[in-house]
């Protein structure tokens, strides 16, 4: 490795965590002297950030390497070194076996080792032999806080919480991910301080789970009042990650602390003058009515906004079981009932899967008798497949493909027309939008209502990044159009 390796190329599969992890890695690179491309074939170094979740991914990223390599030895022909790292989820489960089948892969990173990169790549550019670097240390990623976070978004991602100790039994999250793991509110706290003074007007705070935060109080390290010790841990960063530390070897060992829940944190944040909005995904049932002011806040903190993605998977009570959900269809639908009663127009969302073995045309019929009361905004839908070492991959009643292809198509058509009529509801309201990135025609601009809506308006470039009052006047299928107030 030569000392021009600098331009860097990702590539990101899977969900919302990966998305928010890339732009995590390319933040902790820059200070090292590397920039982000979107050409591949000018990038020294290539980053596929991957993602087991569903369907035979280790087997895309494989084919996906056989093409790279091919771009490595035509730049290797041109004395080009290319370092070629793989991260996040196949990573993490493959381990070795990424270099036994692919031996010019040059780094293996889990999801949470990923802040080693410039050590990686030095020690690359010294050793040239490959490594596999897996741990889990818990939040030491995110004890590294880049001043340049959330520079130029007006939206961003906070990861607060990561891993799953749910352990549906179709999830591969838990083995991968790790457990339930939440960081500590002042660390989150600081991170939102950076993204607001870098323009960002818009946080969506992310993890597997994040109905189930409970973050360790700021209050623990000696000090009561939180923008007092944020503005301390500000002056003193490196001071900082050894007081983060040490809050989490405290919290092994005594588990009496009075732990900040979402809807706290929310609060929290929300008293940064220049955040005005807050969301947060993705939420589990079964946490929900322990953090009840959670519901209260959708109707008295007007940051947090009106959208809530609560993933049921199925309709069916008996497919609920044995996916080890721990609910029921009946306790579902009252909270929803309860979101709707403090926030009567709250943009629903969702996951499902069809085709989870043993689901019979019945189950499938509740799932869409579910979703026709639910009514929701938008939804993802997935055809069940089976993950290896998952308890679901073992049963034996695994469904015919034809059959889960025929009741994907009946239900995300069904997910379309609720889009649709969510969309059509919207013309002739006034709304806050904030603008994000131009749109496809000139003179375009594209920005993100409180519903989590794309909004076309006409406009200049120069409104991105703002925030303004926008009137609806049209809807298609997966965007508003309006006209700036
Ligand atoms: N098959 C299909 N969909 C799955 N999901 C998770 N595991 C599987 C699987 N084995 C879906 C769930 C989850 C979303 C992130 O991915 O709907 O909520
Ligand atoms: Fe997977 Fe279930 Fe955990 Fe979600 S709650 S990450 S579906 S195990």
């Amino acid at each position: 490795m030569t000392d021009s390796l600098k331009a860097v190329y990702i590539k990101t599969y899977g969900c919302q965590m990966n998305v928010y992890d890339s732009g995590r890695m390319l933040d902790i690179m820059r200070p090292h002297g590397f920039h982000h491309t979107d050409d591949i074939n000018t990038a020294d170094v290539i980053i596929l950030n991957t993602c087991t979740i569903r369907e035979k991914a280790a087997e895309k990223v494989y084919s996906e390497l056989g093409r790279i390599l091919i771009l490595k030895n035509e730049r290797t022909k041109l004395g080009k070194e290319t370092v070629i790292v793989i991260a996040g989820c196949v990573a993490q489960a493959e381990g070795k076996e990424v270099i036994r089948r692919a031996p010019f892969v040059d780094i293996v990173v889990g999801p949470q080792s990923y802040h080693n990169l410039p050590m990686l790549l030095e020690q690359i550019k010294r050793n040239k032999s490959w490594i596999v670097k897996l741990d889990f240390e818990e939040n030491n990623k995110f004890d590294l806080l880049p001043e340049e976070l959330g520079k130029g978004s007006s939206i961003s991602f906070l990861s607060i919480q990561e891993g799953c100790d749910k352990f549906c039994h179709f999830c591969v999250v838990p083995y991968t991910r790790g457990a339930e793991f939440s960081r500590p509110v002042s660390n989150i706290y600081r991170e939102a301080l950076i993204m607001a003074k870098n323009g960002v007007k818009e946080i969506i705070l992310l993890g597997q789970n994040v109905s189930a935060y409970r973050g360790l109080p700021p209050d623990i390290v000696e000090d009561h009042d939180i923008d007092h010790k944020i503005h301390k841990d500000l002056k003193n960063q490196e001071n900082n990650t050894i007081i983060i530390s040490d809050i989490q070897k405290n919290h092994k060992k005594n588990d009496n602390f009075n732990y900040w829940s979402l809807s706290k944190l929310i609060e929290n944040i929300a008293n940064i003058k220049e955040i005005k909005r807050i969301g947060y995904t993705t939420s589990h049932p079964i946490d929900m009515l322990n953090d009840i002011n959670l519901i209260f806040l959708h109707c008295t903190e007007k940051k947090l906004m009106p959208y809530l993605h609560l993933p049921v998977q199925s309709g069916s009570n008996k497919i609920l079981k044995s996916m080890n959900r721990k609910h029921t269809r009946e306790e579902y639908f009252q909270i929803i009932n309860l979101f709707r009663k403090y926030r009567p127009d709250i943009a629903l969302s969702s996951d499902f899967i069809v085709g989870y073995p043993g689901e019979t045309d019945d189950d499938f019929a509740d799932t869409i008798d579910l979703v026709k009361q639910i009514e929701y905004s938008q939804a993802f839908s997935f055809k069940y497949s089976a993950r290896p070492g998952t308890p679901a991959s073992e049963i034996n009643n695994q469904i015919d493909e034809k059959i889960k292809d025929q009741r994907l198509q009946i239900l995300q058509e069904l997910l379309r027309k609720q889009q649709m009529i969510f969309n059509l509801q919207k013309i002739g309201d006034e709304m806050e939008v904030i603008f994000e990135k131009p749109g496809k025609k000139n003179g375009q601009v594209i920005g993100k209502s409180p519903y989590m809506q794309s909004v076309v308006c006409d406009g200049s470039l120069d409104i991105i990044g703002e925030i303004m009052n926008v009137k609806i006047v049209d809807a298609k299928q997966n965007s508003l159009f309006g006209k700036i107030i």
